[in-house]
């Protein structure tokens, strides 16, 4: 038998080439992520528990990725979480502070004094009910520390407020008609959902960037399985608007999702689905010739996951995007290559190898607005990170087995560092990105594809990695 050598990120490295670009901000970094939808970062947060809900989308989409939100759990929860992001606007203040209508103006001093803000909205502390507004226009010369917030306040029926769905525009045009610095946003009821500013949405409010749909409203995908409910779930994701669904499961080039594509498709033709996880070309091939518009490539690569030491199967990552790109460019339909991302120097060679995206996992885990509590261990701070076929996901998902020696995991949990805002850790990516966009005189990520290859030796990864010094 032929067998063929398969190689991975860590075995190759790409070859520098003369460059014309005179700065790394002059790259376009923006990517088809399907046939239909177009990101500004080729990065995708993956459909997995401990990394993307409605607060992982929402940062992700706002720095011009997208984020997957994950199926194991209720339709009702899946679907809320795609609403939020839907109805996610980024100028507004969700928790405002306030204050209550009884507090002195001492109190308000020293409220203003703590938080370093000068106005505030007044309610009642326990209550959400916006009572009124308390600026430093109204108390800036208001002797007499004893004077009550309520007496000083504009009151609500002087307000001028705004719902959830205002837009932009408009807000920008009452801030201007009324002179207000505050637009407080609230219910039918007056309950209190938020607040913008004028002073966010002129000096601050930047969202140029971000992943956005044809009304403004910020990109968000949703992942389905094959389950009995699997239609149910799609209806409830469509309803909320979800901008594409990930038809997600372990071994895609398989009967059950072409299946499952079918029927997506013939309910809702132009929805747009992207079907994984595959490994070959005749997989991409299949899932294409059925309606797929985009394919995530990856079987085993991740860092939680054990599919290949279970099975036996799966194929390194790099050759496997290579192997499917020509039919991926044949037909037409972008590819996300899902796992095994370490380093941004591992996303420039996916890219260059074919991806138009990449599905970040692990990486993303340990950030502030990834799922779960942050721990501390031995003076550390972590998150954990857990494959969605290991024996802790399979036991927690909704219908799950009870019998737990039936149960085959092809995952791990993790205990990953705690990394601070996904912001910061997509910008090492991007950062990465934009330089070995540099060196390999590409403009675009389709120019990348024009880059060579070599295959290194253990020594080449060992030159690679910072060597013979004490790391401080
Ligand atoms: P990274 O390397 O970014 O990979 O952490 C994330 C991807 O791993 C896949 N995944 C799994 N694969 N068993 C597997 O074989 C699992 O339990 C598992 N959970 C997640 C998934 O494609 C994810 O995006």
């Amino acid at each position: 038998m032929n067998i063929r050598e398969a190689l991975t990120y860590d075995d190759v490295l790409l070859v520098p080439k003369m460059s014309q670009i005179r700065s790394r901000k002059d790259v376009n970094t923006s990517t088809k992520l399907s046939k239909n939808i177009t990101l500004n970062i080729p990065i995708v947060s993956s459909n997995m528990d401990t990394v993307t809900e409605s607060k992982m989308a929402i940062a992700m989409a706002s720095i011009g990725g997208i984020g997957i939100i994950h199926r194991f759990c209720s339709i009702e929860y899946q679907a809320k979480e795609v609403l939020r992001v839907k109805r996610h606007q980024s100028m507004i203040v969700r928790k405002p502070l306030t204050i209550d209508p009884n507090s002195t103006l001492e109190e308000l001093r020293a409220k203003a004094k703590e938080y370093g803000y000068s106005g505030f909205l007044v309610c009642e502390e326990g209550s959400t009910k916006l009572l009124g507004i308390i600026t430093k226009r109204d108390y800036v010369l208001e002797n007499g520390d004893e004077k009550f917030v309520r007496d000083l306040m504009t009151p609500q029926d002087k307000l001028i407020t705004a719902t959830n769905e205002i837009s932009i525009e408009d807000a920008k045009k009452l801030f201007v008609k009324y002179k207000i610095e505050k637009l407080p946003i609230v219910d039918e009821n007056f309950n209190i959902k938020g607040l913008i500013t004028k002073k966010d949405l002129v000096e601050n409010f930047d969202d140029k960037f971000s992943a956005k749909d044809k009304h403004g409203r910020l990109l968000v995908g949703a992942a389905v399985g094959v389950g009995d409910d699997f239609m149910e779930r799609v209806d409830a994701l469509v309803d909320a608007e979800v901008d594409i669904i990930a038809l997600d499961i372990a071994h895609g080039h398989s009967l059950i999702e072409i299946e499952a594509l079918q029927q997506i498709k013939a309910k809702y033709p132009n929805l747009e689905i992207m079907a994984g996880n595959i490994a070959t070309a005749d997989a991409a091939r299949d899932l294409i010739n059925v309606g797929a518009d985009c394919v995530k490539i990856g079987i085993g690569p991740g860092s939680i996951c054990t599919t290949r030491i279970t099975t036996g199967f799966g194929v390194p990552q790099l050759t496997a995007i290579m192997d499917i790109y020509p039919v991926c460019r044949e037909l037409g339909v972008p590819m996300i290559a899902d796992g095994g991302i370490k380093q941004p120097g591992d996303l420039v060679k996916a890219l260059s190898a074919g991806a138009d995206s990449v599905m970040l996992g692990g990486q993303l885990s340990g950030t502030e607005e990834a799922p779960g509590p942050v721990i501390n261990y031995n003076g550390r701070r972590y998150k954990i990170s857990r494959g969605m076929a290991s024996l802790t996901a399979s036991i927690s998902r909704p219908g799950a087995k009870e019998d737990l020696s039936k149960i085959t995991p092809e995952g791990v949990e993790a205990r990953v560092p705690y990394r601070g805002p996904v912001k910061d850790v997509v910008s090492r990516y991007i950062g990465g990105l934009r330089s070995g966009m540099s060196y390999g005189n590409a403009m675009t990520i389709k120019d990348l594809r024009d880059c060579e290859f070599v295959k290194i030796t253990n020594s080449g990864i060992r030159e690679s990695n910072s060597h013979d010094n004490e790391i401080l």
